[in-house]
């Protein structure tokens, strides 16, 4: 199971790739604007320091809605460096141009996925991920994990090369859950990451090793 981060926090980026465990980083509009970048060559330029701290797949998601619009600005995007993957929105338009991208080797990660049949789609125009968001299925009482088996159970039926991305995932549960249903990939804060290290027995068993270590010295 890949690691991504989902963040476009450089500090954050960067103590996740620290703990080794850091497979790529997923990024979004909202995310940019939550650090303040804004702005065209802002962006860019982001992009690029992110694709400086980590070694794999840096999604970077296109503005446009319309189809000549997301291949000039997916192409662009494309060209930026080697490790970025180009994000593109469930629309009509977005999925003529992740066709589009597949058929020129341009990698994509096909976004805002929340149904089993935006999902076939997106494999069926050769996205390389799809990205259900578990988490706001969630937020509106519905089972965000359940889409996740959906899309498993259809890719598995016919051998889909495109990867299961877990998004929006909120916490470590999330991530527990994804693994044991065979997400490919999952993406979430460095809370999601850095609380799977936690539990009450480790902390008071390494305390006893320690304590009683330092009996005999
Ligand atoms: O990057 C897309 C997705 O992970 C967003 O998550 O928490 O805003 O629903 P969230």
């Amino acid at each position: 199971m890949k690691f991504f981060i989902d963040t476009a926090n450089l500090d954050q980026i960067r103590e996740a790739q620290d703990l080794g465990v850091l497979d790529g980083v997923t990024t979004n509009p909202s995310l940019m604007a939550k650090e303040g970048i804004t702005g065209k060559d802002n962006i860019f330029k982001h992009y690029r320091k992110i694709c400086d701290i980590v070694d794999g797949d840096v999604s970077a998601e296109v503005i446009s809605t319309d189809y000549e619009g997301i291949i000039r600005e997916g192409e662009e995007l494309a060209e930026l460096h080697e490790q970025i993957i180009v994000k593109v929105p469930m629309i009509k338009d977005g999925i003529k141009a992740i066709k589009y991208f597949s058929d020129k080797g341009i990698k994509t990660n096909c976004t805002l996925v929340f149904s089993a049949g935006q999902a076939l789609l997106a494999a069926k125009a050769g996205a390389t991920y799809v990205s259900p968001f578990i988490g706001r299925l969630d937020d509106i009482s519905t089972d965000g994990l359940n889409l996740i088996s959906e899309i498993r159970l259809i890719y598995d039926n016919y051998e889909f090369e495109t990867q299961i991305l877990a998004a929006s995932v909120r916490h470590t549960m999330h991530v527990i859950d994804c693994a044991k249903l065979g997400a490919d990939v999952m993406t979430g804060p460095l809370s999601s990451i850095e609380g799977l290290l936690k539990h009450p027995l480790t902390d008071i068993g390494l305390a006893k090793f320690l304590e009683d270590y330092n009996k005999g010295n």
